[in-house]
């Protein structure tokens, strides 16, 4: 284990659900094992004028409800909540940075980390406020959560407004399903194995699906969804992101360039959806009232802070295509949905028939990488069943990861993820290029949908979302993996 980094880490949004929920919980764990330097400062930010202590129990109240009972430990929260303080500012107000800079004094070759855990349209202000105040020192850090922007031309303008305060070695832009175990399980399987390299292409692969599904609706961020939906909410970051990791060839070192140059290429290789295509390869669906494990829910447009005649999307289903050698001609397909029967995310590469069949009832290869809610690989065979004739029958080969680890404690994204900021590690945040080229290819299909006033098919809670996006694929001849 490295020797902890001095640092403070500000989080800007401090009173926030992301800061509440999973933030203050990670720093927690990592301070708990001895991950951050016992001198660390963090200070949250926002507007409510509360006084350090009602901040210190309004952190304890969800750490206590976000950690596991027998991972809280009383005399370390006591130490860490001393580390913990609270800073009443407006992020709008260029006069409260320079309070802030009073406040936090001189760094002294501390390492000064702020996470903006705000909406984007207060990134570039409070940027250039902390440019004013003089915060932005070259050993600053700046996280920006997704995000980043509304469009290709929202994410450059911001883009362009913290490069001219930062370095782009100094801004770690987080998708926190980089930080996901399984998800970079996912590099290990495809660069340290050499079983499925030679197959992992077009000519063996018929086509690779990734899903995000979701049994939660909006909860309380009604406001923020109809604003985003669920392209610019979950596809133009999450599902990109994990189609980079499944395409994208191996880097030949482990390391922040040597991952986004890869990454990028796959982004770059997206055939563009537009036209008629926008029509043909893509689903947009909105889902109406139904019932989530027997409880009745009401419709997205019943939401709270939702319009009542909102036409934003609440699942996207997708065919894509990468058009490179490696899969020209494969279709990818996505998927992503809230309020969906079942709560799962996994990507399935789906191989083609073996090239002359010999035995009846032979079905195909399938590798499903499931990410949550379990955390497994499991590769489908054909065997013969036993008994007289060669009769079929699929079993899986199944490796199961937490149980394959049940001794070690798995590690929330956020907390990965925080540790990389405070090590200077940006291997698994997303690069300036990376979060454009994934604008420019998501850009056109929701302008598509604007220009054909496509509404959103709808579909009831609890489903497995509406009927053309399981006729996109069976026009094919194939279906999703449920
Ligand atoms: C967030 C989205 O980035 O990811 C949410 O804004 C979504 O809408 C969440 O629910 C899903 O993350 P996870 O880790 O629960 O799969």
């Amino acid at each position: 284990m490295t020797r902890p980094i001095p640092c403070d880490i500000l989080v800007f949004g401090g009173t926030g659900d992301l800061a509440l929920h999973k933030l203050l919980p990670a720093l927690y764990h990592l301070y708990h094992e001895g991950r951050l330097h016992p001198e660390v400062r963090i200070i949250a930010l926002a507007r409510s004028p509360l006084a350090r202590q009602a901040y210190q129990l309004l952190a304890e109240r969800h750490c206590r409800a976000q950690v596991a009972q027998h991972d809280f430990d009383v005399d370390t929260w006591t130490r860490f909540s001393a580390r913990l303080d609270y800073f009443p500012m407006d992020a709008g107000q260029s006069a409260d940075f320079g309070r802030l800079a009073r406040y936090l004094g001189e760094p002294g070759g501390l390492t000064r980390i702020y996470y903006l855990a705000t909406a984007p349209t207060l990134f570039a202000p409070i940027a250039a406020h902390m440019k004013v105040a003089g915060l932005a020192d070259s050993e600053a850090r700046i996280v920006l959560e997704k995000p980043i922007g509304h469009s290709l031309e929202s994410a450059k303008a911001i883009n362009e407004a913290i490069g001219a305060v930062f370095e782009e070695s100094q801004v770690f832009r987080i998708d926190h399903y980089l930080g996901k175990e399984t998800v970079q399980n996912l590099m290990a399987l495809r660069f340290a194995n050499a079983l499925f390299e030679p197959i992992w292409r077009t000519g063996y692969v018929d086509h690779v699906q990734i899903s995000v599904c979701e049994t939660l609706g909006v909860e309380n961020r009604g406001g923020y969804y109809d604003r985003a939906g669920a392209m610019r909410d979950m596809v133009q970051n999450h599902l990109l992101q994990l189609l980079c990791l499944v395409a994208m060839e191996a880097p030949a070192h482990f390391d922040a360039e040597g991952v986004r140059d890869e990454k990028v290429k796959i982004l770059k290789a997206l055939k563009p959806i537009n036209g008629q295509d926008v029509q043909d390869k893509t689903v947009r669906g909105q889902y109406g009232a139904g019932k989530i494990g027997g409880q009745e829910v009401p419709a997205y447009y019943f939401e709270k802070n939702v319009d009542n005649d909102s036409d934003t999307e609440t699942f996207v289903a997708i065919q894509a295509e990468i058009a490179n050698w490696r899969w020209a001609g494969v279709p990818i397909y996505l998927r992503t949905g809230k309020r969906l029967g079942k709560k799962s995310s996994q990507i399935v590469i789906q191989f083609k028939h073996v090239p002359h069949l010999l035995f009846e009832g032979g079905q195909t290869n399938q590798l499903v990488i499931q990410l949550q809610p379990d955390e497994r690989i499991s590769l489908r065979m054909m065997t013969k069943t036993p008994g007289k004739g060669m009769h079929l029958a699929p079993v899986e080969l199944d490796l199961n990861l937490a149980q394959a680890f049940s001794q070690t404690r798995r590690w929330e994204a956020y907390e990965r993820l925080l540790l990389d900021v405070v090590e200077g590690d940006s291997t698994l945040f997303m690069r300036r290029d990376e979060v454009e080229a994934a604008w420019a290819w998501v850009d056109p299909i929701l302008n598509g949908w604007q220009e054909h006033f496509q509404a959103p098919r709808p579909y009831p809670a609890g489903s497995h979302g509406p009927d053309q996006a399981h006729a996109l694929l069976e026009h094919q001849g194939r279906k999703w993996h449920l």
